[in-house]
């Protein structure tokens, strides 16, 4: 069965999807994303994204390129056309096409990507039941990584670089501090049981995964402190996790070449991640 995509209004087969060679992604990474999980048709903290989109849009002076409604239209549509009750929906939107210039051209018309893949909870389970490894590098991103724009190279590399050592993600320091990692927000417990995970800054992505997160972690009487940490709070930590989109609540089992807690996923993440799970398909 082909895939499909939605490209600037029109649903085409992926393989034959294109934008235009001067569209300002493609030369300036002058467009921003959104990477939705739907799971058995029901979306997980959508809300939370759609919101993330347009504060993501009006920081680069991007209109939004069609009603929010339009755009759950436009996703439900795509997803359905793929035959995929449970995704990953990519919705990418770009300042659109106009000659090379760095200054923002006026009254753009916005170019709108919509792609889908599959999503297997069982599968993104039965991976969290094992935990990840991951590796530090540093974090050279820019200073607005706020916004989530599609300029994600230093992003790639760290991730690359954990993938060429056998690891699942990037730990990125900044300052001395965790920022995040590269595709997710980085979280430890400490001794006492305490969640502590990067403030919202212009320094990390504010998740929409930490959001539900947060709230997960109210309902089960955990507390959570929004501060910065180092790599030796890492060390010392009882248990680490990450969240996305994409790997929901994921434990982390390991850091560089030293072992988290016991080396195997710790007793709140899991409990953290079954917590958010039934949020999600409660709502
Ligand atoms: N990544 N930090 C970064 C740098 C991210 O790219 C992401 C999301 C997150 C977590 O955000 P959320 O909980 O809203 O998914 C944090 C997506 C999944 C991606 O790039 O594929």
């Amino acid at each position: 069965m082909s895939r499909i995509a939605y490209v600037n209004g029109q649903y085409v087969p992926h393989a034959l999807a294109q934008v235009h060679i001067e569209d300002r992604g493609y030369q300036f990474a002058d467009g921003v994303y959104e990477v939705c999980l739907v799971v058995d048709g029901k979306y997980w903290d959508l809300d939370g994204h759609l919101a993330r989109l347009k504060r993501s849009l009006d920081e680069l002076q991007i209109a939004m390129p069609m009603s929010e409604n339009a755009l759950r239209v436009v996703m439900d549509n795509v997803r359905k056309r793929n035959h995929l009750p449970s995704a990953m929906i990519y919705i990418q939107v770009t300042r659109g096409v106009a000659p090379r210039n760095h200054i923002f051209p006026v009254g753009l018309k916005p170019s709108l990507v919509m792609t889908v893949k599959p999503f297997d909870l069982d599968q993104s389970d039965a991976k969290a039941a094992k935990g990840i490894r991951v590796i530090t590098q540093p974090d050279i991103r820019w200073g607005r990584t706020d916004i989530k724009s599609t300029g994600l190279l230093a992003n790639a590399m760290a991730k690359h670089a954990a993938s060429e050592v056998g690891a699942g993600e990037a730990l990125l320091i900044r300052d001395g501090h965790i920022t995040e990692c590269s595709s997710s927000n980085a979280w430890i417990i400490d001794k006492d049981g305490v969640l502590i995970t990067h403030p919202k800054s212009h320094e990390i992505l504010s998740g929409i995964t930490r959001e539900t997160a947060k709230a997960c972690a109210q309902e089960l009487q955990l507390n959570v402190v929004e501060r910065p940490f180092t790599l030796d709070e890492v060390k010392a930590a009882s248990e680490m996790f990450l969240t996305s989109a994409s790997s929901v609540v994921m434990p982390v089992i390991g850091v560089d070449s030293f072992k988290i807690g016991d080396g195997t996923p710790g007793p709140i993440t899991k409990r953290l991640r079954e917590s958010y799970k039934a949020r999600a398909r409660a709502l």
